[in-house]
């Protein structure tokens, strides 16, 4: 039984490419299929559209700075570059635009070579609600006391085998103490709260910062939806650097009024259905 399914599985195959493409292929009618028909899936992120691409979603599904990367090799890892940061993308939902990130210089200790500021696209971005600040010091020293009887005052190494110290200040815990002195200060947000000064131990700051915080996607999301439920799929058009619809037959569309996107004709293609993307095939039976 399964060998005569293999031994038909081509002619099925070429069976249904003759269904799906109609004779007026064009390229729009590529962007509308690869954008309409594909989601964003890998490991624990998955069914993600429009405005992000990667994976099995080609570039022009997606604006240009919202590339999602899968790394098979670490656990179907996701990570996402914002400013020139990577971040490892812990969750991501579409339906409230949220996505929980953490910073992968992170991952290798508390003291990265060259410790920078988080910094979103605020274009792109707003931090989700619920995040915390933690401020980290480095090159740290004290001017009295010793480095135990300092919360927060710590070891590069969890193993202390250095004598680099930094010090991690909440900033629900107001200024730090006068004693300590450090050169560079960066800032984390938090989605875990840190705000009693016994929990400031090596293994608990590197979790919270590897626990990651809340950002949320901003941009062309109204636009979509009216793309979509005109029957359409959103993309990106990468030389006019704008959200545009890609529609099923690419001569009849109408422009919206701010000129962002267009939404598709649909009476003109396909019978009034307000579902058409969320069944991606259905279309297929009137053309
Ligand atoms: C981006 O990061 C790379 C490597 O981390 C660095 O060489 C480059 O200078 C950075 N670019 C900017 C604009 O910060
Ligand atoms: C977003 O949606 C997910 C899944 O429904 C939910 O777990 C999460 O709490 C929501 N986040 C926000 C900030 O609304
Ligand atoms: C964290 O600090 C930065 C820089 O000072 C600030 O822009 C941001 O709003 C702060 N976030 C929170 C949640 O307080
Ligand atoms: C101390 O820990 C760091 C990582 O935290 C590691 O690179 C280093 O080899 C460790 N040193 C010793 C002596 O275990
Ligand atoms: C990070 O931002 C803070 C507050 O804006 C600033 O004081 C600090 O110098 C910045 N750190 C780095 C390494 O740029
Ligand atoms: C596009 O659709 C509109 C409304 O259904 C129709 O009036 C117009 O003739 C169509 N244009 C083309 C080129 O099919």
């Amino acid at each position: 039984m399964a060998s005569l399914l293999v031994m038909l599985l081509p002619h099925l195959m070429i069976l249904l490419i003759m269904i799906q493409i109609p004779p007026y292929l064009s390229s729009n009618d590529d962007n509308y299929t690869s954008c309409a028909d594909t989601r964003y899936d890998c490991g624990k992120i998955n069914n993600i559209g429009f405005p992000f691409w990667g994976g099995n979603r080609p570039k022009q599904c997606g604006h240009p700075l919202l590339q999602l990367n899968c790394d098979p090799d670490h656990a179907f890892a996701t990570y996402i570059t914002i400013k020139n940061m990577t971040y490892r993308v812990l969750e991501a939902y579409s339906e409230n635009q949220t996505m929980k990130i953490a910073r992968v210089d992170y991952f290798e200790g508390l003291c990265p070579s060259k410790p920078v500021n988080t910094s979103l696209d605020f274009e792109l971005f707003d931090y989700g609600p619920g995040n915390k600040n933690l401020t980290l010091f480095y090159h740290c020293s004290l001017n009295n006391g010793l480095p135990n009887s300092i919360p927060g005052f710590l070891n590069c190494f969890s193993n202390r085998t250095s004598n680099e110290y930094f010090y991690a200040r909440p900033e629900a815990l107001g200024a730090p103490p006068s004693s300590v002195v450090c050169t560079t200060s960066v800032f984390i947000p938090l989605l875990l709260q840190l705000d009693v000064e016994v929990e400031l131990t090596w293994n608990n700051i590197e979790g919270a910062i590897q626990n990651g915080f809340l950002v949320k996607w901003i941009g062309s999301v109204t636009e979509c939806f009216k793309c979509m439920n005109s029957g359409g799929a959103c993309g990106y058009d990468w030389n006019s650097k704008q959200a545009t619809c890609y529609c099923k037959d690419e001569s009849n569309y109408s422009n919206l009024g701010d000129g962002l996107i267009k939404t598709c004709d649909s009476s003109a293609t396909s019978p009034p259905h307000q579902d058409d993307h969320v069944l991606p095939n259905s279309g297929m039976l009137y053309t």
